[in-house]
């Protein structure tokens, strides 16, 4: 019997290379910001601060984004993508104990994603759902333990200084956060982001 994999859907992981001293460096940027400005409503926010999106045209997260563009270099390669990607928008989020993010997709991206730059214990995993319609309506009985790939939902409990990126019509959410700490150590920290399309020029194509 032969078995061919249609129509996957990637997921793409990696570590910045300093996740320590980068992490040092955002946290307490992100945590003023957050004194500073209200939060969005327009992104999807279950209780938490989310900041505004021009985070990628602040000079003082290019470290950042330096590391979001050498990751999606590496996508274009491996996904045979070209000629070069966009930053869209980027946007810090704190997720207080008791916040989360109800499923969404983010519209007119190519790649979203999101970077941890604090994950306290508890504070609620990523999770991505099966886009498919169709094995969400016939669900068949099946053995215990099968691979991951076979699963409806996928959960990460993710690690501080990494950074992940998903088709941007790929819907996902993330859990409540749950953590018991108090204060600021159980804030759950990330940064998300969408990648578009550009051209040469940084025109979108
Ligand atoms: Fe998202």
């Amino acid at each position: 019997m032969n078995r061919e994999i249609l129509f996957p859907t990637p997921v793409y992981f990696k570590m910045v290379k300093d996740p320590t001293k980068l992490n040092k460096y955002l946290y307490p940027l992100i945590k003023a910001w957050s004194k500073k400005d209200k939060t969005e409503k327009k992104t999807n926010a279950g209780g938490g601060w989310h900041s505004p999106t021009n985070m990628n045209f602040k000079k003082e997260y290019q470290p950042l984004v330096d590391e979001l563009f050498a990751m999606q270099e590496e996508i274009y390669k491996d996904y045979g993508m070209q000629p070069k990607p966009g930053l869209g928008n980027m946007w810090a989020n704190i997720n207080y104990p008791g916040s989360y993010n109800k499923q969404h997709m983010h519209p007119n991206s190519q790649w979203a994603g999101v970077y941890y730059v604090k994950l306290p214990e508890n504070s609620g995993r990523l999770f991505l759902e099966d886009p498919r319609p169709g094995p969400n309506i016939i669900l068949p009985r099946r053995l215990k333990g099968i691979p991951k790939q076979l699963w409806r939902v996928v959960a990460y409990a993710a690690t501080e200084g990494q950074m992940i990126m998903f088709p941007a019509w790929l819907t996902h959410g993330v859990e409540m956060n749950a953590s018991k700490e108090k204060g600021e150590k159980g804030w759950r920290v990330s940064v998300s982001f969408n990648f578009i399309q550009v051209d040469k020029d940084g025109k979108i194509v």
